[in-house]
C-alpha cells in the first residue's frame, strides 16, 4: 500500500462533479408493500468525505445503497451522484462510482487478478489498461503476492478486502460499501479499515453503512444514525456523542450470584441501568455519577467507567440498542 494510487479514466467522477457534493439524496423513498424500507432521507457527502449510515439490521442501509448504484428504482425523491440524477440515470452512475456489496460477489473460480482484470475489462477498459489496472490495484492494496492464488481459498477478510481492491479497478471518486467489516474477525477488520484510510488519503469520497459503533466512530468524518427506514440524526461522531450520549457510563461486570444485589440495590435508589449479558451499565446524569459505593464491597461486582460512546447515541435517539438488530 505504499504506491499511490492513481485516478485515471475519462469517466472520473471529479470530471462530471462541477463542485459541492458528491452524493445528493433528498426526501428518498422505497416501498416494499406497505413497508418503507427508506422512508424519506436526505443527506450530503462532500469531496473526500468518509460519511457512514449507522443502524441495526433492517434499518434500510442496503436498500439506500442499491438506489444510489442505480440497482434498485425508488419510488420517490431524487439521487445525485457526481453530478449525474440517479434515478434518470441508472446506468451513468456505474461508470463513476465503485460499489462493494454486502455479499462480496467475487468469482470464485478465478483467480485473484483474474478477477479484477475481469471486471475492469466488463467494465470498458482495454485489455492492457485492465491488466496495468489490476497490477496497481494489487499493488495498492498489499496483494500482489496473492495475484495467482484461487479466489475461492481466500479468508473471508482476504475476500472483502479484494472486493474494495476490485471496486478500485475503474478509479472511482466515489465508492458506496455495504457493511464493509461485517463478519470478519478483529485482525481482519484492522486491515480493511487501514484500507479505507488509505482510500480517504487518495482522495476518494466513501459511503458506508455499519452496524458497528466502532467502525463508523474510527472511519466516519459524518455519520447518520438509522432506524427504521428514517435518519434520526446526523454529525460528526463526537458531535453526536456530545448531543445524546451521557459523559460517562458506569460499567458493572456482574456474577450470577450478585446479580440480583445488584439489581435491588440498583432500583431501591432510582438509578436506571440496563443489562447485556452479565454487564449492567449505569448511565449518570451528565457529569453526576451515580452513587455506587454501595456495591464496592459486593462480590462478584467489577466497576469501571467509560466516556460514552456511539451506542448510547443509539439507545438514546432510539430507546434499544443497536445490536438488538
Ligand atoms: N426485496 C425486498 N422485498 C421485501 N422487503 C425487503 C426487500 N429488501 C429489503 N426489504 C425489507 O426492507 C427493510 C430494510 O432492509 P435493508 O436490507 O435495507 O436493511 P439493512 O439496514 O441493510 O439491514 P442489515 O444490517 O441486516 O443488512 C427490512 O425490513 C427488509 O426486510
Ligand atoms: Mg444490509
Amino acid at each position: 500500500m505504499t504506491e499511490e494510487l492513481k485516478q485515471t479514466g475519462a469517466t472520473n467522477a471529479a470530471a462530471r462533479n462541477s463542485g459541492g457534493s458528491v452524493i445528493r439524496v433528498k426526501k428518498l423513498r422505497k416501498l416494499y408493500g406497505d413497508l418503507a424500507a427508506v422512508d424519506g432521507i436526505t443527506f450530503s457527502v462532500e469531496p473526500g468525505e468518509t460519511y457512514g449510515l449507522l443502524g441495526p439490521n433492517g434499518a434500510g442501509k442496503t436498500t439506500t445503497m442499491r438506489m444510489l448504484s442505480g440497482l434498485s428504482p425508488s419510488n420517490s425523491g431524487s439521487i445525485e451522484v457526481a453530478g449525474i440524477n440517479v434515478v434518470k440515470d441508472n446506468r451513468a452512475v456505474r461508470e463513476v462510482m465503485g460499489v462493494v456489496t454486502q455479499h462480496d460477489g467475487l468469482d470464485g473460480g478465478l483467480t485473484v487478478f483474474q478477477n479484477l482484470f475481469l471486471f475492469g475489462f466488463l467494465a470498458g477498459l482495454s485489455r492492457k489498461d485492465s491488466k496495468n489496472r489490476a497490477n496497481e490495484v494489487l499493488e495498492f492494496f498489499g496483494l500482489r503476492g496473492r495475484s495467482k492464488d484461487n479466489t475461492y481459498e481466500l479468508s473471508g477478510g482476504m475476500k472483502r478486502r479484494l472486493a474494495i481492491a476490485r471496486s478500485m479497478m475503474t478509479s472511482p471518486k466515489v465508492i458506496v460499501m455495504d457493511e464493509p467489516s461485517t463478519g470478519l474477525d478483529p485482525q481482519s477488520r484492522n486491515r480493511v479499515w487501514e484500507e479505507l484510510a488509505v482510500l480517504k488519503d487518495a482522495g476518494v469520497t466513501v459511503l458506508l453503512s455499519t452496524h458497528y459503533m466502532e467502525e463508523a466512530t474510527i472511519l466516519c468524518d459524518r455519520l447518520s444514525i438509522m432506524d427504521n427506514g428514517k435518519i434520526l440524526d446526523e454529525g460528526t461522531p463526537d458531535q453526536m456523542i456530545e448531543h445524546h450520549a451521557p459523559k460517562e457510563v458506569a460499567q458493572l461486570r456482574v456474577a450470577p450470584a450478585a446479580l440480583r444485589t445488584v439489581r435491588d440495590y440498583l432500583t431501591e435508589r432510582e438509578i436506571t441501568y440496563r443489562e447485556v449479558g452479565a454487564l449492567v451499565s449505569v448511565t449518570g446524569l451528565n457529569g453526576d455519577r451515580p452513587d455506587l459505593s454501595g456495591l464496592s464491597d459486593v462480590e462478584g461486582v467489577r466497576t469501571s467507567y467509560r466516556a460514552g460512546n456511539l451506542e448510547d447515541v443509539f439507545l438514546t435517539i432510539t430507546g434499544r440498542e443497536l445490536r438488538d438488530g
